[in-house]
């Protein structure tokens, strides 16, 4: 009898199988969660030593320590999901020096602002792959950028591949923590993301809230999608201003709105976590300096939701004025310490570039 996947139980039948075809002996050797709490994820790979997005950058912030690795994703032109921080992809590959692909740049509007370069849904994957990553800011990381060319841009499926492997090399569990960027965008030019990303990680094996898989996105609509497509754990990101979706359907929601207690009680019906920027939790004050914890983890805990919050970075450019060290941009400052006090202020995980520090950190009495 052909298997029906629109049941569930044959869903379930086919889940099974693949888990046990595609994780052959870690599913029975790792337990489904291994990692101790906080939850370090490491922000595009570990994005402090190695261009982001390569799986040179994942694996090594896999071999720091990191407990899940966060691919941010966009579609190619054939449908295929890849690992950029954006559509546009004249800041992070060497496209600009592709004579062959000068033609396809072009200016649009992504996401309501208008964007001028090279997009990653008019390149189809085999194109993609002719193509390197380079260092997003060169001057801050020079020593990334000594790598420049040397990779290239992985699929999903790649990231995962490599995931299993050094999910058995380094016998624990690896969470990955994809999101979807522009989704409204990809989905108005007939490229939606939802399906074949959960399509993807069911057919690797990756179901329910108990995988090592969170989705993340800062839209909302298409966290609805994927609530009704998937039980992997889903979590909503707060920036500023208002979720490029909820602007196109004219809803006067802004994230400001979603970080009160009534909007994360909202947001606890269709998400398990939130991954706010870190200003929501700790602000800085008015020299620029850490502040003082606000009550957004006590609100986002009392509804269940998780709170992961973004970016942890180790140089000065990136931390606030009392952690710095020297008064080069680049130089690195005292992260530690920034790390600790977002830990004693009760986060559930937390985004870093520099994976290798919040281990260390967290493994500090
Ligand atoms: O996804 C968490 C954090 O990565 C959000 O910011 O811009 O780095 O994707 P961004
Ligand atoms: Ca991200």
């Amino acid at each position: 009898m052909p298997l029906n996947l629109r049941t569930p139980i044959s869903r379930w039948l086919l889940g099974a199988c693949l888990l046990l075809a595609g994780l052959p002996s870690q599913a029975t050797l790792l337990p489904t969660d291994t990692h101790t709490a906080p939850l370090i994820i490491a922000h595009r790979g570990a994005s402090g030593y190695v261009p982001e997005h390569t799986l040179a950058a994942y694996a090594l912030a896999i071999l720091q320590g990191a407990d899940s690795i966060e691919p941010d994703l966009v579609m190619t032109r054939d449908g295929h999901l890849v690992a950029r921080h954006d559509n546009e992809l004249g800041l992070t590959t060497d496209v600009s020096q592709h004579p062959e692909f000068a033609a396809r740049k072009r200016t649009q509007s992504v996401d309501g602002v208008p964007l001028s370069g090279w997009f990653s849904e008019d390149f189809s994957l085999a194109e993609l792959k002719t193509l390197h990553a380079i260092e997003r800011i060169p001057t801050i990381r020079p020593g990334n950028a000594r790598l420049d060319r040397a990779f290239e841009i992985p699929t999903l499926q790649e990231i995962i591949d490599l995931v299993k492997s050094l999910q058995l090399s380094q016998q624990r569990r690896i969470g990955l923590y994809p999101e979807t960027k522009h989704p409204s965008h990809f989905q108005r030019l007939g490229l939606a993301m939802e399906r074949p990303l959960v399509r993807l990680l069911h057919r690797n094996g990756y179901f329910g809230a108990s995988a090592p898989v969170h989705i993340q996105s800062f839209e909302v609509d298409n966290l609805k999608t994927l609530r009704g497509l998937t039980r992997l754990r889903l979590v909503q990101l707060l920036g500023a201003g208002q979720p490029y979706d909820q602007q196109l359907r004219g809803s006067p929601l802004t994230y400001t709105r979603m970080a009160t207690p009534e909007g994360l009680r909202d947001i606890a019906r269709y998400a398990s976590g939130v991954g706010p920027d870190k200003a929501y939790i700790i602000p800085r004050d008015a020299a620029g300096n850490l502040g003082q914890p606000t009550a957004f983890i006590a609100n986002a805990h009392a509804v269940g939701l998780k709170v992961h919050p973004y970016t942890f970075r180790a140089e000065n450019a990136f931390l606030p004025s009392d952690l710095r060290q020297g008064s080069d941009p680049a130089g690195r400052g005292d992260l530690e310490t920034e790390i600790r006090a977002f830990l004693a202020a009760g986060v559930d995980g937390l985004f870093t570039d520099q994976a290798d520090i919040a281990v260390r950190v967290r493994a500090a009495p």
